[in-house]
């Protein structure tokens, strides 16, 4: 065995133990990670600072929601099924909430800023939940908040919707922190049941 296999051998058999310590042994698990570091981790990952226009023409920004829970979601107004389905479920969950609810603000924020303006989205918000908020943007804006949330979007031809072409785009809701920290999300499988009794807990 030659000098430099001997050294790769003697790293890899250290890295090895100081793995199995980690796993192990909970005092050192928690010196190396500690209490906490995984929401640190989370919040790293998704969310961010946002520039925005809501359904009103107000020019928003993240910060104006600071001190309430966010429940995030994206998508757009000419969604035949996912979004409607999705938006349904959160307002459901709103209701079972009750006065909890006011410690949150449901957002929409669309993926096709070019078809949902202002107008558009507050007919559309306003046909699921008073308490919906819209979010739009221009193209930058919206790439960046898309960007920050990981939230995939792709335009796709259509002939049958409104300017021939539709979006595809990832159904999941976020839920940031009153701080504005990404806590939790839901799948597009969560009910409005699961999706009460889990925020409940939260808030
Ligand atoms: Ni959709």
């Amino acid at each position: 065995m030659s000098r430099l296999n001997l050294a790769i051998l003697l790293v890899c058999g250290l890295l090895v133990g100081a793995l199995a310590a980690v796993a192990v042994i909970p005092d050192v698990r928690n010196r190396v990670f500690p209490e906490g570091s995984t929401r640190a981790v989370g919040q790293a990952l998704v969310g961010g600072p946002f520039t925005l226009t809501d359904h009103t023409g107000r020019k928003v920004t993240d910060q104006d929601y600071r001190g309430k829970f966010m429940l995030v979601f994206f998508g757009f107004t000419y969604c035949p099924d996912v979004c409607p389905t999705a938006l349904q479920t959160m307002a459901a969950a709103l209701e079972m909430l009750g006065p909890k609810a006011e410690r949150l603000v449901p957002l929409f924020i669309t993926v096709d800023p070019e078809r949902d303006t202002p107008e558009q989205l507050a007919q559309y918000v306003s046909s699921f939940s008073p308490k919906l908020v819209g979010l739009t943007g221009t193209r930058p804006e919206i790439d960046t908040v898309l960007k920050e949330y990981r939230v995939y979007a792709q335009k796709v031809e259509d002939p049958k919707s409104t300017a021939g072409y539709t979006m595809n785009h990832s159904s999941i809701v976020y839920i940031m922190g009153p701080d504005g920290a990404y806590r939790t999300h839901f799948t597009h499988a969560t009910g409005a049941e699961t999706m009460a009794e889990r925020l409940a807990k939260l808030l």
